[in-house]
């Protein structure tokens, strides 16, 4: 079509030499006179076309004609309302008067009532009796010629005060036209050759290129929208928990092993190595490689011996102990295996070994020190760690826990800290979240003593959502790593896929990850969940 159009123009023209009026154009297939106006439409689009390559000129004529409305059309077909009215009635003395209730009938409701009006007007109905009568044997229906008129040429004969009244009685409206005036451009021919868009090879070989006709650059084009990329949910809840933490002086661990050993992920957390979390179903072990590199000899001796034995106050779990069960390699199933490793490397200097302790936050101000009882006191120095990374349990999917997520885990090491520092610590943190009702719950976690559950009222869903397990880590724990008995450290897990769904208002987690995630929510939800 848009290609008979343009050749249906540049034969013309080779004939004509101009077109002084594209209405004179009849498009191919086009039998409807009135369709003038989406025919010049059509016509646009072909000259755009031609002109894009110089192969024509040409101007814009504005016109403006009219068309009916609904009810203008309804004229056109059925006679305006006081013709309609006049038909029904019978003339004067020949027929029974119709009576006001059957005229309604007859006609309509509101062509009875604005025809009836006008029809007495015109003097083409009276009253006779009860009823009413037609005066005439014939009548003028002006409107609906007029109509008629408005309808096949887009104008009226009468001129423009007959245009203006029928577009007061809204049954014509006007409508803005255009034609186009034609001329030969400077690359006219009648056939059409598609233009080059590329410079090939091809062509440079063949010499092709000196004769071909070349598309011109449209750099008025709009150009493709180019898609901004947008944060995960997840990710935009990381950020703004990450940035709490280095607020409150915390200073991040560096999480990237997702593979840890048994002994990082468990032995060192005083974790039995008989506990069930421990068993195939709950954690993900790698086949190959299957082991891992020897921990610190002295130190993997000093845990092995609080497990099997006790020590340091404790019993032990008086269970063998197993080199295998330590070496094995395993997706960490909590990010708490790099805290113990962290807090081991804090320790180094309290067990007199020099390291390179980079990455690792102090604080000052609330360390006391302890010289009179012995303890190498200038050794230790207090640490705020958090993390925000992926972990892996081997769970059954459901609606609300998958095989990975990702915790929000911190310590805080330093002498005496109490386990009033943990709450005060945990109000003030779940408060920056926009959490400020948190109750606590006694726990049991191998690793803490005591151990806290931490609820939040969440206003949104009006109850008590369970957010976090905290608790402040046992000497069974801390002192084979070389902590002075007083230095007291205090750590933490939250979720964060659970904050982040109740936040963006998701119910199931596998719209939030995987592959049912909805990138347009991805990219309209809000930059900021908690501060709102
Ligand atoms: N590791 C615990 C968990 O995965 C969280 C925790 C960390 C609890 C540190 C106490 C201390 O739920």
């Amino acid at each position: 079509m848009a290609e008979a159009i343009q050749q249906l123009i540049l034969d013309t023209l080779d004939k004509q030499g101009t077109i002084k009026d594209t209405r004179t154009l009849v498009l191919p297939g086009q039998i409807d006179p009135a369709a003038t106006h989406d025919a010049q439409i059509i016509i646009l689009g072909a000259l755009n076309s031609l002109s894009s390559r110089e192969m024509i000129t040409y101007t814009t004529q504005e016109t403006l004609s009219h068309v009916l409305t609904q009810e203008g059309a309804s004229i056109a077909l059925n006679g305006s309302h006081e013709a309609r009215v006049w038909a029904v009635l019978p003339l004067k003395g020949e027929g029974e008067p119709v009576p006001p209730k059957e005229l309604e009938k007859r006609v309509g409701a509101e062509t009875a009532k604005l025809g009836q009006a006008n029809a007495f007007k015109k003097k083409w109905i009276a009253k006779d009796g009860p009823g009413l009568v037609k005066l005439v044997s014939e009548i003028v229906d002006q409107t609906q010629l007029d109509m008629r008129e408005v309808d096949s040429t887009g104008t009226l004969k009468a001129g423009e005060k007959a245009l203006a009244e029928l577009r007061r009685r809204k049954l014509i409206t006007q409508r803005k036209g255009q034609w186009f005036t034609v001329h030969k451009g400077p690359l006219f021919s009648t056939s059409i050759a598609k233009p080059e868009t590329d410079l090939t090879v091809d062509m440079l070989t063949s010499g092709s290129w000196k004769t071909s006709t070349y598309k011109r650059y449209n750099f008025d084009a709009e150009g493709v929208p180019t898609g901004g990329g947008s944060l995960h949910p997840l990710m935009k809840v990381r950020d703004e928990i990450r940035s709490i933490f280095l607020e409150m002086g915390f200073a991040e661990m560096p999480t990237s092993s997702f593979v840890e050993s048994g002994f990082w992920c468990f032995d060192s957390l005083y974790v039995p190595q008989q506990h069930p979390a421990r068993e195939v179903q709950d954690t993900f072990y790698l086949s190959d490689p299957s082991t891992s590199l020897p921990p610190p000899e002295a130190y993997y001796k000093r845990v092995a011996k609080v497990h099997e034995h006790g020590g340091y106050g404790s019993t032990g779990y008086r269970a063998p102990w197993s080199d295998t069960e330590s070496s094995k390699l395993l997706l960490r199933t909590h990010t708490t295996a790099t805290s113990a490793s962290m807090l081991y490397k804090l320790a180094a200097k309290c067990r007199g070994e020099e390291v390179d302790d980079d990455g690792l936050a102090t604080h000052s101000g609330t360390t006391q020190t302890h010289k009179e009882d012995g303890e190498e006191s200038d050794a230790f120095r207090p640490a705020k760690l958090f993390s925000i990374d992926r972990v892996f349990r081997n769970e059954t999917m459901d609606a609300t826990h998958l095989a990975e997520f990702h915790q929000v885990e911190g310590v805080v090491a330093d002498r005496g800290l109490t386990l009033a520092d943990l709450i005060g610590f945990m109000r003030v943190f779940f408060k920056k979240m926009g959490l400020e009702n948190i109750r606590f719950k006694p726990a049991y976690n191998p690793y803490t003593e005591p151990s806290l559950e931490i609820f939040a009222f969440h206003p949104q869903l009006g109850k008590w959502v369970e957010v976090g397990n905290s608790g402040m880590f046992r000497p069974e724990m801390l002192e084979p790593m070389g902590f002075p008995k007083d230095v007291h450290v205090h750590g933490w897990g939250i979720g964060l896929e659970r904050p982040t769904m109740i936040k963006y208002g998701i119910s199931n987690i596998r719209t939030l990850v995987g592959h049912k995630v909805s990138i347009e929510n991805v990219e309209s939800s809000p930059a900021v969940a908690f501060h709102m």
